[in-house]
């Protein structure tokens, strides 16, 4: 391979880019407020962070993961609300291995194969009544779903005769994934602000965060419905979808919508024509306590995206679920859907998506996951976290199933939040490293800067003394970060 040089405006002609020591050290250099870079460039990975050490994980066992030096780490996040069945479940690469034996690819464009038959259809039966009929296209991960679900939208607009409809309307403060297709139906700010000059930007609205809810959550769900229609109409017949998170993930860290926003959204979406897509990324495949999260509020989206916990992390897996209306309307339209992957439904993660979803039945863990539910794994979780709010910087403590989020302020009465350059939940994420417990920090919720909050969405075969410990040993690290 040659060598690619960031930054001479030439496009990488290699599968994988490798930077040279000078494009690399650039890169760093831009990093506006990076004073000191360390470790030292080690490492060949192109890491996330040059900022801080990343200890290297070797072994995993249920909730716990080790390091290299045999420091053992509880996985209160699942990585990053990937992991619902638990790390070492021998079977799944039991099953991974059987099919690479067997075969290990083939093309989708040659071939289908009998385990992505098999695995398309218990997904779609999982995903529900409304999908019976429907087709699922998969993917490596959540961003290559948002990205076949945007494309499947506008194809579906143009198969059904509505070729004026390509907009896809999302919402403020949510993530759609890393592409910049994705990005641009994202609003996380600090995720897709320097890359806003290459997208192409539709209608984001507000979203219901009743910790600091715009309408002081009076009449909230109707006003945030409001906005979709309002949105919709600005777009003048061009809407073809709106896209979200049933309950906000990353971005947010597990807002819960109030009763009555998602029912009167989807209303909205019907009446106008405009498709429902519904990312599941995180919230999907029992994270909280539904097959999907959907099924709350009795939502039936026209298009399911899942991943992250599809193959629990076994393998990269994403998956688009579609209805019976937008598969025929291609089927018996133009006969031909205009995307494609090479790796998508690639036999090896579909073997391991399909044991983990037997997995997942089989163990129950959608009950164990549903917060709402009597003597459930997530109604312990939630109640060992609702302690955390009798601490000083612990603002809201909010979530379902086994996603939540603990948001943090400088201010209990105020809610003034931390100044965003303190990183106080990298802080905290830090402190509680050290103790062995690992969680998902992030910033931005109020406002795509300020904010600071932890999203916890540990293994759904987490005890309730797991739990216990875990909410200990984070109570104690939100005490090393204030002090
Ligand atoms: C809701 C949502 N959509 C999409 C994505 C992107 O998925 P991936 O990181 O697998 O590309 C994420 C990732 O966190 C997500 O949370």
């Amino acid at each position: 391979m040659g060598e690619c040089n960031i930054g001479a405006e030439k496009t990488c002609p290699h599968a994988a880019i490798i930077l040279t020591g000078p494009a690399l050290r650039r890169i760093i250099r831009s990093v506006k407020d990076s004073t000191v870079v360390h470790p030292p460039l080690t490492s060949a990975i192109l890491r996330r962070s040059y900022r801080k050490t990343f200890p290297s994980a070797v072994r995993g066992e249920g909730v716990y993961l080790w390091d290299a030096d045999g420091k053992r780490y509880l996985d209160f996040s699942g990585s990053a609300a990937v992991n619902l069945i638990g790390h070492g479940v021998a079977e799944i690469p039991a099953a991974m291995v059987d099919q690479a034996r067997q075969l290990e690819f083939v093309h989708s464009s040659q071939f289908t194969t009998p385990v992505a038959e098999a695995y398309a259809q218990e997904l779609l039966a999982f995903a529900g009544d409304n999908f019976r009929g429907g087709g699922v296209f998969f993917t490596c991960g959540g961003s290559e779903a948002t990205e076949t679900a945007l494309k499947l939208v506008r194809q579906y607009q143009v198969e059904v005769g509505q070729t004026a409809r390509y907009q896809v309307l999302s919402r403020t403060q949510s993530y759609h994934g890393a592409t910049l297709g994705a990005l641009a139906v994202s609003g996380n700010k600090r995720r897709r602000e320097i890359y806003l000059p290459m997208v192409r930007e539709f209608a984001h609205v507000g979203l219901p965060y009743c910790y600091r809810c715009a309408y002081g959550c009076k009449d909230c769900a109707r006003q945030y419905a409001a906005e979709v229609e309002r949105a919709i109409e600005l777009a003048r017949g061009e809407a073809a979808a709106f896209i979200f998170e049933p309950v906000s993930g990353a971005t947010l860290g597990a807002a819960v919508p109030p009763e009555g926003y998602l029912e009167q959204v989807a209303e909205i979406c019907q009446h106008h024509g405009v498709l429902m897509i519904a990312d599941e990324v995180m919230t999907g495949m029992g994270r909280t306590g539904r097959n999907f999260a959907v099924e709350h509020w009795g939502v039936t989206p026209d298009i399911l995206i899942a991943a992250k916990g599809l193959a629990s992390g076994y393998a990269p897996l994403g998956a688009v679920i579609a209805t019976k209306k937008v598969v025929d309307a291609i089927a018996s339209g133009s006969g031909a859907l205009l995307h494609g992957f090479t790796y998508n439904a690639h036999p090896i993660a579909m073997a391991a998506g399909r044991a983990v979803l037997a997995h997942v039945k089989r163990d129950k863990l959608v009950q164990a996951a549903d917060s709402r539910g009597d003597g459930t794994t997530g109604a312990d979780l939630g109640r060992a976290l609702g302690r955390l709010r009798d601490l000083k910087s612990v603002g809201d403590v909010r979530g379902i199933g086994m996603l939540w989020g603990v948001e943090f302020v400088a201010d209990k009465a105020s809610k003034r939040t931390f100044s965003p350059e303190l990183n106080f939940a990298g802080r905290v994420g830090q402190a509680a490293a050290k103790r062995g417990l690992m969680l998902y920090p992030m910033q931005g919720c109020v406002d795509g800067v300020s904010g600071d909050h932890l999203l916890i969405a540990p293994p759904a075969v987490i005890t309730a003394k797991q739990i216990a410990w875990a909410v200990g040993q984070l109570s104690a690290a939100i005490e090393d970060a204030s002090g």
